[in-house]
């Protein structure tokens, strides 16, 4: 496995892998790596040819006040897991390298930006837009592959890739969850004992919000649903929960699916993010 810490050691490597005529799959991370992180490198691994995986705290994603210092880091234990996974390539640059001094363009995609997550981070999606341009750019990826956990980012990252035509397929994996329904995260860390025993309430809300959905329920009583049922743990501090079209993140008065229904919730300081998608000919 080759770990590469500049831009153009990688480009060197993904450019012979290209001429050869493999196929090059692109894992963006901030490291840490869980299963989740895992099982898109098991996709990438089984769809294509070579297989990147970066690994980078990114700065500009992180607003004033939210953990970027305490991001958790741990490369070593990273590079060995991505060995184990059959990686290729890790791109695990400084901040110095993906950020020289004087850098003045950003990717900013309008609209799905402005819900869901949107006003509570501002510039975080733009943060992870322009990284994500930029690790494309860097990587010449066929395929790039991004967890369903981070709804919002997803559709933020496939609406940039069409926007600017870039020539990269993006695809879009499940949940991966603990046993109890927690949907993994490096943020679970953070939580003591009792909350990561509150924690799986917010999928089990988000479920019945899918309940009342998949029977034909308004976005209004769906999101009315989950807080209802995420009052029954006091521990939880819910920030937003919107019922909104999976593809354009907007509302409309057409009850029913397709419906994402996405919430954030605070457990103490810990900011836990879920969201459930059910789709239009899901059972009743
Ligand atoms: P990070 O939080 O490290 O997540 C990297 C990728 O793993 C994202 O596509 C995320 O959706 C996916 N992922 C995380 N938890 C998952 C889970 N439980 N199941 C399935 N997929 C999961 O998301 C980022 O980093 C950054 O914003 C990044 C895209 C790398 C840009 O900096």
């Amino acid at each position: 496995m080759h770990v590469a810490r500049t831009i153009i050691e990688t480009r060197v490597a993904i450019g012979a892998t290209h001429w050869a005529g493999d196929t090059v799959g692109l894992v963006p991370t901030m490291g840490a790596l869980h299963e989740g992180h895992l099982s898109l490198v098991r996709r990438a691994r089984e769809e294509c040819d070579f297989v990147v995986l970066t690994v980078f705290v990114n700065p500009t994603q992180f607003a004033p006040g939210e953990d970027y210092a305490q991001y958790p880091r741990a490369e070593e234990r990273d590079l060995a897991l991505a060995e184990a996974e059959g990686v290729d390539l890790v791109f695990a640059p400084s901040t110095e390298e993906m950020y020289p001094e004087g850098a003045l363009t950003t990717v900013h995609v309008d609209e799905l930006t402005e819900v869901m997550c949107g006003p509570s981070r501002p510039g975080h999606f733009d943060g992870v837009a322009t990284v994500v341009a930029k690790l494309f750019s860097i990587t010449m990826p066929n395929r790039a592959y991004f967890g369903e956990k981070d709804f919002q980012q997803l559709q933020v990252i496939r609406r940039m890739a069409r926007d600017l035509d870039l020539p990269v397929e993006i695809v879009g994996c499940p949940t991966v969850r603990e046993p109890d329904g927690l949907a993994i995260s490096s943020r679970n860390a953070y939580l003591s004992a009792e909350d990561r025993r509150a924690a799986p309430a917010l999928y089990r809300a988000l479920l019945a919000g899918a309940g009342v959905a998949s029977r034909g329920g308004r976005a209004e009583e769906v999101e009315e649903t989950v807080r209802a049922a995420l009052a029954s743990e006091p521990r939880f501090q819910l920030q937003y929960v919107e019922a909104r079209r999976p593809d354009t993140l907007q509302r409309d008065d057409l009850p029913g699916p397709p419906l994402v229904i996405a919430a954030a919730a605070y457990l103490g300081t810990t900011r836990l993010i879920d969201n459930v998608v059910v789709e239009k000919d899901s059972p009743r």
